[in-house]
């Protein structure tokens, strides 16, 4: 090992904090170190995240270097013998408030937490064939909710690969490719996808429509909506349209939908295999902070949808604030919204979890409803 990882890794957590995320720090630690090779970044990241996931473990009050070999340790341990961790072991994983904060908080979530997550791909459809052929390691791994998933577990840095400058396949959790199967839009529906960041859902729905209609993508934050047309520039998507849109009641566009997704700002407590920092640098002010974004993002968008038309909900968190209580809230104020069953296979409901233990990706919340259509109305105007 590089003998600069132990330093480094001092230095990124050192630095890093509830405005800093560990990973920004850490890209800015190894552009300022200079000359720091692939493997070298590689193992002071597994590091810097060694020690997040297992930092309630390590002894207080001794060095940072003593508690990087003690999370290192740790790791080994994990890995070899996963069932030397007790279920009341694991419960050191994540901050005492999360025990309050959600309904149910499983030993096998816990569980999934300590380990390296993996990195999940989407094949463009019907791609999944060349994408084993070209991305060597690649393991198909589809799921009703997925069929287009695969998993890599490999080194190489994927973006810079040619099938992927081509367009042939994402990079998108499994838990997020579920999102946009359950959306299930059809060929020439109008969407709105609310949250669209950098674009990630929006993508498949517009892969799902094959060009067929449009699919209006917004956010607040200019940047992410320029890296969306980037992205959906190089994958060759154009049914889409961008727009700024800052959660207000004010949609992008005239015009009615056929289906709504509004995936939210949350508190990520679903993406904390990938993202350990965040376990200790998360509020449970900040879950309802958000949970009351949520929901007014919820209630503005209700007259944007088509009688017979959806609206989806999806957060990548798992506290009962921002989850049922946010589809508990809506459908108690909105009678003209009835609970929608998204999907057709045995987890099947209106509210329903992904969990990492279930997929192998982030937890995920969703939640769907369907707007009625008026007494008399014979057919949603499509
Ligand atoms: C969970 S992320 C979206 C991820 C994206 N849908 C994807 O699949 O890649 C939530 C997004 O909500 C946006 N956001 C936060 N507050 C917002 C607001 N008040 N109005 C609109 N968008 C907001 C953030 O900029 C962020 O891009």
């Amino acid at each position: 090992m590089d003998k600069r990882v132990y330093p480094l890794a001092t230095k990124v957590i050192e630095l890093a904090g509830t405005e800093r995320p560990a990973d920004a720090v850490l890209r800015l630690v190894i552009r300022d170190a200079g000359h720091v090779g692939k493997q070298t970044a590689g193992e002071l990241s597994e590091m810097v995240f060694g020690y997040y996931r297992w930092r309630a473990f390590v002894t207080p009050g001794r060095t940072l270097e003593y508690n990087l070999h003690e999370s290192e340790d740790l790791v080994r341990r994990f890995t070899e013998q996963p069932a030397s961790f007790s279920a009341e072991d694991l419960k050191r994983s994540v901050p005492e408030w999360v025990f309050d904060e959600m309904a149910d908080v499983p030993t096998a979530w816990l569980r999934s937490l300590q380990a390296e997550p993996r990195l999940w791909l989407r094949s463009r459809t019907g791609n999944s064939g060349r994408v084993l052929r070209e991305v060597p390691g690649s393991v198909a791994a589809p799921h009703v909710l997925a069929p287009e998933a695969l998993y890599y577990p490999g080194k190489a840095d994927l973006f810079k690969t040619t099938p992927f400058q081509h367009g042939v396949f994402e990079i998108q959790d499994i838990a997020s490719q579920a999102v946009g199967t359950l959306c299930a839009p059809r060929h020439g529906d109008r969407w709105w996808d609310t949250c669209a960041g950098e674009g990630g859902k929006t993508m498949h729905l517009c892969d799902l429509m094959e060009n067929k209609g449009t699919v209006w993508a917004t956010d607040r934050v200019e940047w992410r909506l320029k890296q969306l047309r980037i992205r959906a520039r190089r994958a060759q998507i154009f049914n889409f349209r961008v727009a700024l849109w800052d959660g207000s009641a004010t949609p992008p566009a005239e015009g009615r939908c056929n289906g709504i997704l509004i995936d939210a700002p949350c508190s990520g407590i679903g993406t904390w295999q990938r993202n350990p920092h965040a376990r200790w640098t998360t509020s449970p002010k900040d879950l309802h902070e958000l949970a009351a974004i949520q929901l007014s993002m919820l209630n503005n968008v209700v007259d944007a949808v088509k009688p017979g038309g959806r609206i989806v909900y999806s957060v990548c968190t798992l506290s009962r604030a921002e989850t049922t209580a946010v589809a508990n809230a809506f459908t108690a104020a909105h009678p003209d919204f009835e609970p929608l069953v998204l999907g057709a296979d045995k987890g099947a409901s209106a509210q329903r979890w992904i969990w990492p233990q279930d997929l192998g990706g982030n937890g995920m919340f969703i939640a769907a409803w369907k707007k009625k259509k008026a007494a008399g109305q014979l057919t949603a105007p499509e």
